[in-house]
């Protein structure tokens, strides 16, 4: 079998220029990485969505980098050529460059991922050139940022207003400008992603934002019908959840009747 290429940031850039869609998903261990990377995604975001979808937090801000560190790790490990990023979580590089420094270092010292994603935008240029200037690949996240939910109140659509919509503009043109090797675009309106993803050189990977991206994104749980509920823009491919259900629920059946083990 030949071993596919190692896919970098330029591969990613190559492929915008060129016109040709890239697939991320997020994993969260090393047996959805193989899964995911076997079945054709090109980078494995362990986004900090681990917190809601396997950890049990009703918002990404418990999340500690402790955490995801642990299952960034597992991903790599179950990865053979895929780009792989993590998240810095909550309170881990909003405090001061040198902070989302230190952080980024643990992360991909212990780890051997390839990137990290911070949110924001324009007040987080300083902090994204800090860290581009000593090598880290960094994936900016403007939109619909979670980590923020307590500041908004919603996880509901950004970008509506004019004032939004200027506002993330400029952010997009910053964190491009300060060295971001790609962007996602959470949750904005179709149109203003496709303004972005038209004036930046950098990929623009969209969840929620249409389909003029040049990658798109979902949360591997959603895609595949493991969450008791999906966000509107994330469509089910499978409904894993009802299959897993009721295989565990015919061998619960079976042990309680005797007919396990035959
Ligand atoms: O945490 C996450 O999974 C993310 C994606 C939804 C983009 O940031």
């Amino acid at each position: 079998m030949t071993r596919q290429k190692q896919i970098t940031a330029a591969t990613l850039l190559r492929a915008k220029q060129h016109n040709e869609k890239t697939v991320w998903l997020t994993a969260y261990d090393a047996v959805s990485a193989q899964i995911a990377e076997t079945a054709g995604c090109d980078v494995l975001l362990v986004g900090d969505s681990l917190g809601m979808v396997c950890l049990g937090y009703d918002s990404t801000i418990p999340v500690t980098l402790d955490q995801m560190i642990h299952h960034t790790a597992a991903v790599v490990r179950g990865r053979s050529h895929a780009w792989v990023v993590c998240d810095l979580p909550f309170g881990t590089y909003q405090q001061s460059k040198e902070q989302a420094f230190a952080s980024s270092v643990r992360v991909l010292q212990e780890t051997g991922c390839d990137a990290v994603k911070i949110e924001g935008g324009e007040h987080m240029a300083e902090t994204i050139r800090f860290l581009s200037d000593r090598g880290i690949a960094v994936v900016a996240h403007i939109g619909l940022t979670p980590q923020s939910v307590k500041k908004f109140g919603s996880y509901g659509k950004r970008g509506k207003s004019e004032g939004e919509r200027l506002q993330l503009l400029k952010d997009a043109e910053s964190v491009c400008n300060a060295g971001a090797v790609s962007l996602v675009l959470e949750n904005i309106p179709t149109d203003l992603a496709g303004e972005i993803t038209g004036t930046l050189p950098v990929p623009t990977v969209g969840i929620g934002a249409g389909s003029d991206c040049n990658a798109q994104v979902l949360v591997w749980n959603d895609l595949l019908g493991i969450s008791a509920s999906n966000p509107p823009f994330a469509p089910a491919y499978a409904n894993l959840r009802q299959i897993m259900s009721d295989a565990v629920s015919r061998w619960a059946d079976n042990v309680k009747s005797g007919r396990f083990p035959e």
